[in-house]
């Protein structure tokens, strides 16, 4: 259980939240939902007990399991499995079993029967955490999450991002904490396993708080809905799914601006009164108290609130290029003995369209990075056609200099870039003042995602390369995203599990990993990425 007293969150300077109390019960599956940047995770963070909030209390009882939006956590030299099993402190008994087993074989006598009697209590308490039964689920979930088992005994830092992510999920859904908190545990999935997850959350019998912009996953699995209002710094608490939530919504504004409408019109009414009252000085008593009740209408019914403004996005005209703009013959890539693909061939059109399918480790991102160029394929290789002006969108935002400021970062985009121009794009897309100011590491997911969008908006590049564009978005500004993916006349290659990206793309082609086999696009390929 997780409750609050009057909370206030601030970021910097700037107030996010004030007066907040909120409980989050057993049984209890929240949606914490709000536009990017309102503080969702900063909240979490609080929740979670990372961070103190700037006033009033938090309290907790109970295990709680956080995974924020960005982890990068946990020691880096420990293999996957461990990893895992350690949120229940499997790994150390473990450990010590193995090296107990190793002693055995070069013991006997009396030393023997000693390591025999302390093997034989560390296999106890090995039961009784669970044990071999505990060390099969974690496995199940980790593969349920991608997570192949050939990767098992890998160790984190050969992990890439994504992978990276997953096990700390797949920690997290192990460690059968009493509350969980999700920070966009789906950004990192293919659609089986957000299938999978969506099953597991469904039958989570503790509390659960999710931050999600997949509404699938909100609209199955939560009963509660915690707006963040981030304009009115609080917190608006809907009882019910996310079907009724939404229609409360509307109702409750349709409900506001009626009442607004009702109470202008009788202040307009008194205010009238008094004005043709004011002109007797016998009445002027009168008039200034018809003002008054004019005026206390007016303040008691709640103005209209004050819409979400959402980034206006539109990529440029691509620069001029040949035909061909880039092409890729024989590419092959392992991980020491793992293959990951052998031999794809591909041939990028100028303003040609094409979908990257494959599941989890199909390997789509590692393909798109060496179509970047920043990673050396094991044989084959990428060939810049005339004219190439290349713009890589990265899943993990690695094009993003997280040190240095907004303005920093948008100003390497492009080496002729004024700072004018700059501000200028970062002002479409919602960094205006100080904001340019922020260092990247500050930033909210969703603005990390903006700020790498506004990057590939100035390069005038003639060839897309996207991996995963719309995680982190919120609704209005995936949106935006999708209506200008609709409009470039330039080519895309892209790699999401977003269908609506990919009916906004309308490809022509669409490239299977691992056999790299190409086809023409047809609507049945949909069933791959939703696989439903
Ligand atoms: N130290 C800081 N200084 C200034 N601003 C900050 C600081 N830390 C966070 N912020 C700002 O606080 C706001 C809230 O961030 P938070 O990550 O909680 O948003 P969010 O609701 O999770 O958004 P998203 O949906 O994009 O993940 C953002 O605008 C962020 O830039
Ligand atoms: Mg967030």
């Amino acid at each position: 259980m997780i409750s609050t007293s009057s909370v206030e969150l601030r970021a910097g300077a700037r107030l996010l939240l004030a007066d907040v109390s909120i409980r989050i019960n057993h049984g209890d599956r929240i949606g914490l939902v709000g536009r990017n940047g309102a503080g969702k995770s900063t909240f979490a963070k609080v929740l979670a007990g990372e961070t103190l909030p700037a006033g009033g209390q938090v309290l907790r009882t109970g295990t709680i399991g956080y995974l924020p939006q960005d982890p990068r956590t946990g020691d880096e030299e420990s293999t996957v499995l461990n990893r895992i099993l350690s949120v229940r402190g499997l790994d150390t008994i473990a450990e010590r079993m193995r090296g107990l087993e190793e002693k055995m074989g070069s013991s006997s006598g009396d030393e023997l029967e000693k390591i025999l009697e302390r093997y034989s209590r560390a296999e106890e308490e090995f039961q009784s955490a669970g044990g071999y039964s505990a060390t099969s689920d974690a496995e199940a979930i980790a593969t349920n999450l991608g997570l192949p088992e050939k990767i098992f005994t890998q160790r984190l830092t050969e992990l890439s991002g994504g992978q990276r992510r997953r096990v700390e999920l797949a920690r997290i859904l192990f460690s059968n904490a009493q509350t969980l908190l999700l920070d966009e545990p789906t950004n990192h999935l293919d659609a089986d396993s957000i299938i999978w997850l969506r099953d597991f959350l469904s039958k989570y019998s503790g509390g659960l708080v999710i931050i999600s912009h997949d509404v699938k996953l909100i609209e199955t699995v939560v009963n509660r809905i915690f707006y963040l209002d981030a304009n009115r710094n609080v917190i608006d608490v809907y009882n019910m799914g996310w079907r009724n939530y939404l229609l409360a919504r509307e109702q409750d504004e349709h409900r506001r601006k009626k009442e607004r409408a009702i109470a202008e019109k009788r202040a307009e009414i008194l205010q009238k009164q008094g004005e043709k009252m004011r002109a007797k000085a016998s009445k002027a008593k009168a008039a200034q108290s018809m003002f008054k009740r004019a005026e206390k209408i007016i303040s008691a019914t709640e103005a209209e609130r004050v819409k979400d403004k959402v980034a206006k996005l539109r990529f440029p005209s691509p620069a001029p290029c040949g035909k061909t703009p880039l092409t890729a013959a024989e590419l092959s890539k392992s991980y020491g003995s793992t293959e990951v693909f052998t031999d794809v061939d591909l041939a990028i059109d100028k303003g040609s369209r094409v979908v990257i399918l494959g599941l989890n480790g199909a390997g789509k991102t590692t393909l798109l990075r060496m179509l970047a160029g920043e990673l050396e394929p094991d044989t084959g290789a990428v060939a810049p056609g005339h004219g190439l002006r290349l713009g890589y969108y990265a899943q993990e935002h690695e094009s993003l200099n997280y040190e240095e400021t907004v303005l920093a970062n948008m100003l390497k985009a492009r080496v002729d870039i004024s700072e004018g121009e700059a501000r200028n794009v970062l002002g479409t897309f919602l960094f205006s003042g100080d904001d340019v100011f922020k260092p990247v590491k500050v930033l909210s997911g969703g603005e990390r995602t903006r700020l790498a969008l506004a990057q590939l908006v100035v390069s005038a590049a003639n060839v897309l390369l996207l991996d995963e564009p719309t995680n982190n978005l919120d609704p209005a500004s995936r949106e935006e995203i999708l209506g200008a993916l609709r409009e470039y006349q330039g080519a895309i290659v892209l790699v999401t599990h977003d269908e609506g990206a990919v009916s906004a793309l309308a490809p022509e082609r669409v490239l299977l990993l691992p056999d790299g086999d190409e086809d023409l696009w047809r609507d049945d390929y949909y069933d791959l990425i939703t696989l439903e």
